[in-house]
C-alpha cells in the first residue's frame, strides 16, 4: 500500500458541501449542475472562476461582461471550464462614506466566494481603486491559484484643445471654477469629457498605480495592467489570462509562492518609479500582511532615496496611460530599473522579471519612459515623515508637490473634522494665509469612518481667487492618487484614537522637512501632556454599532498596517 499522501481533491470535488457523506455532496452537486445543462466531459475540466464585478453603479468596469467573454475562450481553448460568478463591485464615487470603508468587505466576501466554491483557479477581473487591492487580500488568504485582470485604464479627452484626464484634471478645473475662472456651463461641458471611455481612470491614480502593481508583484500576465479599457488587446489580454488561468490550474501553482518577499520589494520599487498613489502603498501594506510580511516603511523610504520617478504621468508628470502603455508599459519600465529588481521573482507564467524585463519592447522616440540618465524626477516618489506629529509614520508624494514647500513652517489652522471643513473653509472670515498649514483630523480610518480622500484639503476659496496655488497640507485621511500638492498623509496613530494629530491647536507651529522626513509640532512636552489628559473620543466612537459598521470600527487597524480588519 502506498503512503503518498491522498492527492487533493479537484473540480467539483473540491470544498464539498458538508452533509455528513461526501459521497452524496457529489452526487447531489452534479445533479444540480446538470441542470444548467453541463456534460459530463464539461464536468471532469479544471475549473476556473471568474469573479464577475460588473455592476452599473461602477463604469471603471463597465467592460467586464467582454472580458469574461473572452476569459470563458481562453479557459475553454486551454481545456478548463469556466465558471463565473459574481462579488461585490466597488466605485470611488458611487460608494458611502468611502470605498476604503467597503475594500475590507469586499475582500471578505470575494475570499469566501473562493473558498466556499470548487474552483481549481480564479481569474480576478478588477480595476476601480478599491477592487484589485481587495481582490488581492482575498487570493493571498484563499491561497487558491490566481490570475489578476484589470479592466484597464479610459483613453483621453478633450477639451479646447487641451488634453484632459480623470481626476488630476478633474480637480484642477475644479479649482478653476470655485476659483471664479469656469463658470457653471463650462463645468457641465467639462463634466462629460473628463472620463470620455469606459475604463479606469488614465492618470498615474490608484487604479493605474494598481495595474502597474500586478505586474511587478508577478501576478499578472506581463503587459497587461495598462492596456486601454476600449483596446482590442485588452480583449486578448483576458482570452490570455484565461488560458493562463488553465495552466495555474494544474501546476497548482499559488499566490503564495508568487507573492514573496523580492515580488513585494519589487512592488516598492516600481510604486516608488511610477510615481505612484500613495494609496498604492496602504493596500501593498494590507496584500503583504495577509502574507504574512511586513511592508517596511523605512526601507521604502530607503527605496525611494535611490529610485527616481521614470514615468511622466499625471499627477507627477505630464502624460496619461494610453501613452505609458505604448512606450512599453510594466516590462520597458522594469528594464530601466533592472539594478533595483530581484530579477529572479518568478511569475504566474513561470517566467522571471528579469526574463520579462529583458524582452520588453524598445520603442523608439518615446518620452513616456524616461532613462535613468534623465529621470523626471532624481528621488521616488513617496517619502515617509516621523516626528512627534506622527509616531508611526505619515507619508508625502513630494514628486507632485511645490519644491519650495517642503521644508515649511507654519501656523496650524485646525479642521475638526470633514464636515468642519466643509463648513468653514470658504468662510470670508477664516483667519488664514497663504504660509499658513491647514490641519484636517478626525478623517483616518476609525474617525470619519473609512479614511475618505479628503486629504486634499482645498485651498480657501478666498486664497484661490488670490492665486494661490498650493498649500502645505496635513491630514490623518488619505488623498487620490490623482490629486496634486504639499499634502501629508495617513498621519499614524490617527487623532480619533489618541494620535498627536488630536492634540494640534490653531496657532501651534509644525515644522515639515521633507528632505529630513520630519514632521514636528513645535509644542513642549508638558503642554502637550496636558492637552493629552483632556482629550476625548470622538462621540461615534464611544457607541454600540452594529452590522459591517460596527465589525469595522472594532477591528480595522490603521495605515501603517494597510487597514486591513485586525482578525484577517
Ligand atoms: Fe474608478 Fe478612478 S473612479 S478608477
Amino acid at each position: 500500500m502506498s503512503n503518498d499522501p491522498k492527492p487533493p481533491a479537484s473540480g467539483l470535488r473540491r470544498n464539498l458541501t458538508s452533509y455528513g457523506d461526501p459521497g452524496f455532496s457529489l452526487f447531489l452537486r452534479k445533479a444540480f449542475i446538470k441542470a444548467a445543462g453541463f456534460s459530463d466531459d464539461a464536468l471532469d475540466r479544471p475549473i476556473v472562476g471568474i469573479t464577475n464585478t460588473f455592476s452599473d453603479f461602477n463604469p471603471c468596469h463597465g467592460n467586464v461582461p467582454r472580458l469574461i467573454e473572452a476569459v470563458k475562450r481562453g479557459v475553454m481553448l486551454a481545456g478548463g471550464l469556466p465558471m463565473e460568478f459574481p462579488t461585490i463591485s466597488i466605485h470611488e464615487s458611487f460608494a458611502s462614506p468611502t470605498s476604503m470603508f467597503l475594500r475590507n468587505l469586499m475582500a471578505m466576501d470575494t475570499e469566501e466566494m473562493i473558498r466556499a466554491q470548487p474552483m481549481d483557479a480564479v481569474v480576478l477581473i478588477g480595476g476601480c481603486d478599491k477592487t484589485v487591492p481587495a481582490q488581492l487580500m482575498a487570493a493571498v488568504s484563499a491561497d487558491v491559484p490566481a490570475i489578476q485582470l484589470i479592466t484597464g485604464p479610459m483613453l483621453v479627452g478633450y477639451h479646447k484643445g487641451e488634453m484632459l484626464g480623470a481626476c488630476t484634471d478633474c480637480r484642477r478645473l475644479w479649482g478653476h471654477h470655485r476659483a471664479g475662472a469656469m463658470d457653471q456651463d463650462e463645468v457641465e461641458v467639462v463634466s462629460g469629457r473628463l472620463a470620455p471611455t469606459q475604463g479606469t481612470c488614465m492618470v498615474m491614480g490608484t487604479a493605474s498605480t494598481m495595474g502597474c502593481l500586478v505586474e511587478a508583484l508577478g501576478i499578472a500576465l506581463p503587459g497587461t495592467g495598462s492596456i486601454p479599457a476600449t483596446h482590442a488587446d485588452r480583449i486578448r489580454a483576458a482570452e490570455a489570462s484565461g488560458r493562463q488561468a488553465v495552466m495555474l490550474a494544474k501546476s497548482g501553482t499559488r499566490p503564495s509562492e508568487v507573492l514573496t518577499e523580492a515580488a513585494f520589494r519589487n512592488a516598492m520599487v516600481v510604486l516608488q518609479a511610477i510615481g505612484g498613489s500613495t494609496n498604492g502603498l496602504v493596500h501593498l501594506a494590507a496584500i503583504a500582511r495577509r502574507r504574512g510580511i511586513k511592508i517596511d516603511l523605512e526601507e521604502f523610504d530607503q527605496i525611494g532615496r535611490k529610485v527616481p520617478v521614470l514615468v511622466d504621468l499625471k499627477p507627477s508628470g505630464a502624460q496619461y496611460m494610453e501613452h505609458f502603455h505604448w512606450a512599453g508599459g510594466v516590462p520597458r519600465l522594469m528594464q530601466e530599473l533592472r539594478d533595483h529588481l530581484a530579477l529572479d521573482a518568478v511569475t504566474i507564467t513561470g517566467a522571471t522579471i528579469g526574463a520579462i524585463a529583458d524582452a520588453a519592447e524598445d520603442v523608439p522616440g518615446q518620452t513616456t519612459i524616461r532613462s535613468r540618465d534623465n529621470p523626471l524626477k532624481v528621488t521616488g516618489a513617496m517619502a515617509i515623515l516621523r516626528g512627534n506629529l506622527a509616531p508611526l509614520g505619515a507619508v508625502i508624494k513630494h514628486s507632485a508637490a511645490s519644491p519650495e514647500l517642503l521644508q515649511h513652517t507654519g501656523r496650524a489652522v485646525v479642521f475638526e473634522s470633514v464636515e468642519d471643513l466643509v463648513t468653514r473653509i470658504d468662510d470670508p472670515d477664516l483667519d488664514v494665509t497663504a504660509d499658513d498649514i491647514l490641519v484636517l483630523r478626525n478623517a483616518g480610518p476609525k474617525g470619519a469612518p473609512g479614511m475618505p480622500e479628503a486629504g486634499y484639503l482645498p485651498i480657501p476659496r478666498k486664497l484661490a481667487q488670490a492665486g494661490v496655488k498650493d498649500m502645505v497640507r496635513m491630514s490623518d485621511a488619505r488623498m487620490s492618487g490623482t490629486a496634486f500638492g504639499t499634502i501629508v498623509l495617513h498621519i499614524a496613530p490617527e487623532s480619533a484614537t489618541g494620535g498627536p494629530l488630536g492634540l494640534v491647536r490653531n496657532g501651534d507651529q509644525i515644522r515639515l522637512d521633507v528632505p529630513e522626513r520630519r514632521l514636528e509640532l513645535l509644542v513642549d512636552e508638558d503642554e502637550l501632556g496636558r492637552r493629552a489628559k483632556e482629550w476625548q473620543p470622538p462621540a461615534h466612537l464611544t457607541e454600540e454599532h452594529r452590522g459591517y459598521r460596527g465589525l469595522y470600527l472594532r477591528s480595522v487597524l490603521q495605515a501603517d498596517e494597510g487597514c486591513d480588519f485586525d482578525f484577517s
